[in-house]
């Protein structure tokens, strides 16, 4: 398998005044700006307590604008759309309590099958690094939202259902409630590079120095729901065989997430390289579900 049909994802445009630029604002997005995507991939967190202020115009439609050209190679179905809540005068979307004083959010509907699940983590996963590098907080979420909250009239394009959200923001300092999930979920903690990667059979651990190294030591770092981490991988001379452990439902979405950091690495260090399916590849370790392949050019 080379590369894929174009992905289906549209962005609905803020009705905003673009005048409403803030200079303090503006000078913390330059700031910010010259973050590279390591560094971005580095800091990352997610973010659930945000400061109450609407996202700037400019700022919203750069990441629209961003949105709409991610770089797609699994081809599948997906859409994303913005969507702003006047906190103080109007309606107030359920997050459980997870998120709090956040006015816009992100709204990803996905077909359900295996491209539309891998594209929707790899695309999505681009914007969240390019809020991050414009100064703004997100956080993924699958689970803790009451979806008719967030449902507008617009319907999702045929085969696509509402997925995932996001709120997007200026962070605040983290609440009780945010710091409680984290230790519940382990937030901070991620497996070893030894337990994930691997060369030659599933039982050698990976070096880190090997060609592969940096950009499997930023696709560990990537976000996944409940922080499982189903990702794992064999390197075999130029080429990496990408593996799940399935924990959920959203297992290869989080590898989507996962092979995001790992592309934006080769990319950082102007390696080259394509993702492809092998045909006869089989898994070392019966628990492993085989899932993509990448060749270095
Ligand atoms: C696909 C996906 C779904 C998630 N769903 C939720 C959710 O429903 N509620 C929530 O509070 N966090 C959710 N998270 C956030 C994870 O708990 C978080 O990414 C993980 O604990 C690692 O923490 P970090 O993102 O700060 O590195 C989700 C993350 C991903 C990638």
């Amino acid at each position: 398998m080379g590369h894929v049909d174009a992905v289906a994802l549209k962005a609905i445009a803020f009705d905003f005044d673009i005048r409403e630029i803030c200079c303090t604002f503006g000078e913390r997005i330059s700031q910010r700006y010259t973050m590279n995507i390591i560094e971005a991939m580095r800091e990352r967190r997610s973010v659930r307590s945000y400061n109450g202020e609407a996202v700037a115009a400019p700022i919203a439609k750069e990441l629209l604008e961003f949105a709409g050209k991610v770089y797609n190679p699994f081809g599948g179905q997906f859409t994303v759309r913005i969507k702003r809540f006047d906190l103080k005068n109007g309606f107030k979307p359920s997050t459980y309590g997870m998120i709090r004083g956040a006015e816009d959010f992100f709204m990803v509907g996905a077909a359900d099958d295996e491209a539309s699940s891998l594209s929707t983590g790899f695309c999505f996963e681009q914007v969240v690094l390019k809020a991050w590098q414009l100064g703004l907080g997100t956080c993924w979420i699958a689970a803790t939202f009451k979806g008719t909250d967030f449902e507008t009239a617009e319907p999702w394009p045929a085969g696509e259902r509402l997925k995932i959200i996001s709120p997007v923001g200026t962070t605040a300092k983290k609440g009780l409630i945010e710091k409680i999930s984290r230790v519940v979920a382990r937030s901070d903690h991620r497996k070893p590079f030894s337990e994930l990667f691997f060369e030659g059979g599933s039982d050698k651990s990976l070096s880190e120095d090997s060609r592969f190294g940096e950009a499997l030591a930023m696709l560990r770092l990537a976000p996944s729901s409940t922080n499982s981490q189903p990702w794992r991988a064999l390197v075999d001379g130029d080429k990496v065989h990408f593996y799940y452990v399935p924990k959920s439902a959203l297992s290869i979405l989080d590898c989507g997430i996962g092979l995001c950091h790992f592309y934006e690495t080769e990319r950082f260090y102007d390696r080259s390289g394509d993702f492809y399916k092998e045909e006869n590849a089989s898994a070392t370790n019966h628990n492993w579900k085989y899932l993509i392949s990448y060749a270095a050019g």
